[in-house]
Parts: structure tokens; C-alpha cells; sequence
């Protein structure tokens, strides 16, 4: 059976960002990929290559878990796990690292960002994350990899690797494909509509957490900023808070945003805002009713545990090949 693996960092409440961009997109890829099975995770291990408070890091594992459930994944094709439940993630990236050159990883953005934010404390896991990511998809080779527009470097790198090695040894791990949201793979900020949508943004008005009440989601989306020329149309370079709007109502609703912009461009903004915060309230309203179930449940937990079992089963195979295919350890009998 093919495989399609994903994970999201459990680095702080979800907004909808990572919903529209990832579990959303999982929850459609679940329909229409019937036939692959879904290895998804927590991904605690990169959680930890920026300081973390331990007891918030704990309690954000589950909550992250919980709304994977709460946001309707089916459970029938898919293994639901925390990643470092799962040691071969750590082993094969320190196998990978030895297969990836400084270069490419001085040359990814997102460490290059992350770094210069941290200036002081920058550690080497921050900088061989791209590993860590690598390993996660290959172990299990994935045909395909659904993530945001912000990840596709970082798959571009995956896919270099398991080319090398696949030149080196002979066909050994699946390259993988990635899968970007049409519509959604880049949220923007709703402060700094440049500026992507993010858990880490120190502007808690800047996004619309999932579990956030009506009236604060209503309110962050009255108060996005946008622009003063009054007209509703899809511009993300002179125009990106509407824009984002528009992507934002789009990618919630499944219309085009053509169609939107015929349906709104002869309202004004307030009226364009309140329909983006009806839609949004709509959406988010069955997720927070269901994730209050899940995370008081024994569920949650039998389903995690299930995960892990199934997880462990092929990572722990395809590392055991690994190691044998490069020369570690002794000959098989
Ligand atoms: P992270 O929350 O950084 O672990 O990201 C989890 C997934 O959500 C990845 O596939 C990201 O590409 C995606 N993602 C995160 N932030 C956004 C955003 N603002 N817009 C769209 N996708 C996002
Ligand atoms: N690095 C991803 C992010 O920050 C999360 C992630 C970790 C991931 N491992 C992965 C996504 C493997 C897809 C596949 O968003």
C-alpha cells in the first residue's frame, strides 16, 4: 500500500493557518487518496531545536493530537502518532546527515530566519532539522507529502537526499512528491498581511487560533488590516489583506475566489469582513465542540498508542534495511 505522511510541530495553539494549509488539506486528501494509508504526527522532536518549556511542550502534544481528531480525519487509513514515540525518526537523521552536505542546509530559508531571530543559542539541531524532516518522510516511504507553501524547500532537499542514496545503493527509499493547497498553502498575518499567518508571531492579533471564541475571531477579522481604496478584488501585491480574505473565505469554503470577488465587489469592506467571520465561525464551531470530547477521552489515547505500534512496525523495518544496506553493524545470515 503507498504511503502520504505529514506532521505539524507542537509549538503552540493552532491557528488557521496550519489548518487551511495542512489538516484541512488532510482531511480532503483522506476522500480522494482512499487507497494510500496516512502516517501523521506530532512533531515533538523538532518541536525542541528552539528552547521549549517543558510542561507547555507536554500539554501541546495533545492538544495538537486531539485536534487532528477534532478537525474529522478518519480513522480507518490512518496511524496518528508523536514522533519521538517512534526512535527511528532520531536514528535516521543522524544516518541522513552523513548523506546531506553543510551547504544545503546554510542554504535553507527557514533556518536562516529562525536563526537570525535567535541571533544567541542557535543549536545544531535547528540546523540539521531538514534531516530530521527527511528521515520522517523517508522512513515510510511516502509517495507524497502534504504541507504549506513554507515547507518546499525543505522537500526539495528530501528528495536530494533520497536520490543520492538511491545512486549510491540502488532503488532504496520512494522519492517523495509534495502536495500544496491550490488555495491555502499561505496564510498571511492578519496584522502584517505580508507577512505569513505564524504560531510564533509575539501579535496574538495577528491570527484566529482554532479554539479561539466567537468573539474574539470576530473581532481579529473586523480589525484586519487591509487597504483604503474600498474595492474587493484579488491583488496579493497591492492588495494583501483582502487578498488574504478572499484566500482565507476560498480555501474555507471550496468557491474560487473569482467567484467570491463576483459576489462581493459591489459590497464595502465591513460587509466583505462580516461574511470572512460568519464563514470562519462556521468552520471552526463543530472542530471546538468536537476537540472538547476527544481531549477528555480515553480515546485519544488507545488511538495514539494504536499509531505508535503501527508506526514503529515499518520505521523500525526500514532502518533495520538501512543500516544493513550502508555497512553497519555485521553481516546478515
Ligand atoms: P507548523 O505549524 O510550522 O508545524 O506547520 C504545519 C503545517 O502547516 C506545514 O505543512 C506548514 O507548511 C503549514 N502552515 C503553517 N503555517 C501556515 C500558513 N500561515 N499558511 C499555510 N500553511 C501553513
Ligand atoms: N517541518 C514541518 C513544519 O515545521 C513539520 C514536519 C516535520 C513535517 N516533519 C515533517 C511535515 C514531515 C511534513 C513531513 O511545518
Amino acid at each position: 500500500m503507498k504511503h502520504i505522511v505529514s506532521g505539524i510541530q507542537p509549538t503552540g495553539s493552532l491557528n488557521i493557518g496550519t489548518y487551511l494549509g495542512s489538516i484541512k488539506n488532510f482531511v480532503k486528501l483522506q476522500e480522494s487518496y482512499q487507497d494510500h494509508h496516512f502516517f501523521l504526527f506530532i512533531a515533538d522532536l523538532h518541536a525542541i531545536t528552539i528552547p521549549r518549556d517543558r510542561l507547555e511542550l507536554r500539554k501541546t502534544i495533545k492538544e495538537v493530537a486531539a485536534l487532528y481528531l477534532a478537525c474529522g480525519l478518519k480513522k480507518d487509513n490512518l496511524s496518528l502518532f508523536i514522533q519521538s514515540e517512534v526512535e527511528a525518526h532520531s536514528q535516521m537523521s543522524y544516518l541522513l546527515q552523513c548523506f546531506t552536505y553543510i551547504g544545503e542546509l546554510e542554504r535553507m530559508t527557514q533556518f536562516k530566519e529562525k536563526a537570525q531571530k535567535q541571533e544567541t543559542g542557535v543549536t545544531s539541531g535547528l540546523f540539521t532539522y531538514p534531516t530530521l524532516m527527511a528521515g520522517d518522510i523517508l522512513l515510510y516511504d511516502a509517495e507524497y507529502v502534504p504541507v504549506g507553501d513554507d515547507q518546499k524547500q525543505h522537500l526539495e532537499l528530501t528528495r536530494d537526499i533520497a536520490i543520492r542514496v538511491n545512486n549510491r545503493f540502488g532503488d532504496f527509499f520512494t522519492v517523495p512528491k509534495p502536495l500544496i493547497p491550490k488555495v491555502g498553502a499561505r496564510i498571511m498575518s492578519l496584522t502584517e498581511p505580508t507577512k505569513k499567518m505564524s504560531k510564533s508571531d509575539t501579535f496574538v492579533k495577528s491570527r484566529i487560533l482554532l479554539l479561539d471564541d466567537e468573539n474574539i475571531i470576530r473581532k481579529r477579522i473586523m480589525s484586519a488590516v487591509t487597504d483604503t481604496d474600498g474595492i474587493i478584488k484579488f491583488d496579493p501585491k497591492n492588495k494583501p489583506g483582502i487578498s488574504n480574505l478572499l484566500t482565507i473565505m476560498s480555501a474555507i469554503t471550496n468557491t474560487s475566489i473569482e467567484q467570491l470577488v463576483t459576489t462581493y465587489q459591489n459590497t464595502d469592506y465591513k460587509t466583505f469582513k462580516e461574511a470572512v467571520a460568519d464563514c470562519v465561525v462556521a468552520e471552526l464551531k463543530p472542530i471546538k465542540e468536537k476537540y472538547s470530547t476527544i481531549i477528555n477521552s480515553g480515546e485519544l489515547d488507545a488511538f495514539l498508542d494504536k499509531g505508535k505500534a503501527d508506526a514503529n512496525r515499518v520505521a523500525r523495518k526500514k532502518i533495520a534495511k538501512f543500516n544493513h544496506k550502508i555497512g553497519l553493524g555485521r553481516k546478515q545470515k
